[in-house]
């Protein structure tokens, strides 16, 4: 049910006249992108009403700043408050797939004692 409504907005979107483009901006991204997994497309549409996927993709957060992130989005960008489950759903996708990344990610080796 939700593919055909997606399949049908995309139908939509392809059939809007061209007096609608200056309202419409087309995106280059798809949830497809992204890594797979529960929440994705939660995350990817309610992330993308305002900007790329992309921006949320290149950060790496904990769980609680991932939370600070929406609650700024939504205090300084007015995005509309996700309910629990919601919230819930994107933090689980978010702090999973896009966690504060591995200092051996960043140079390799490090001395622990170098500090
Ligand atoms: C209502 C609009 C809106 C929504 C929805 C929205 N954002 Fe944003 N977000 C913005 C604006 C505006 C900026 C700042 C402008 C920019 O950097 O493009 C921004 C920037 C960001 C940044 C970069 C902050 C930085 O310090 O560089 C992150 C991370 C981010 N958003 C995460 C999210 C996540 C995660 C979601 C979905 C849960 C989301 N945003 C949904 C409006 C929004």
């Amino acid at each position: 049910m939700f593919r055909l409504a997606l399949a049908l907005m995309a139908g939509l979107l392809w059939m809007a006249p061209a007096t609608a483009q200056s309202t419409f901006t087309p995106r280059d991204e798809n949830p497809e992108d992204f890594p797979a997994g529960a929440g994705r497309d939660e995350t990817f549409y309610a992330c993308t009403a305002c900007h790329g996927f992309k921006l949320v993709a290149q950060q790496g957060m904990t769980r609680a700043q991932w939370d600070d992130s929406i609650n700024l989005m939504i205090r300084r960008h007015n995005m509309p408050a996700l309910d629990d489950k919601d919230r819930a759903t994107v933090l689980d996708y978010l702090e999973r797939v896009y966690p504060p990344r591995a200092p051996a990610a960043r140079g390799g080796w490090q001395n622990p004692f170098a500090k």
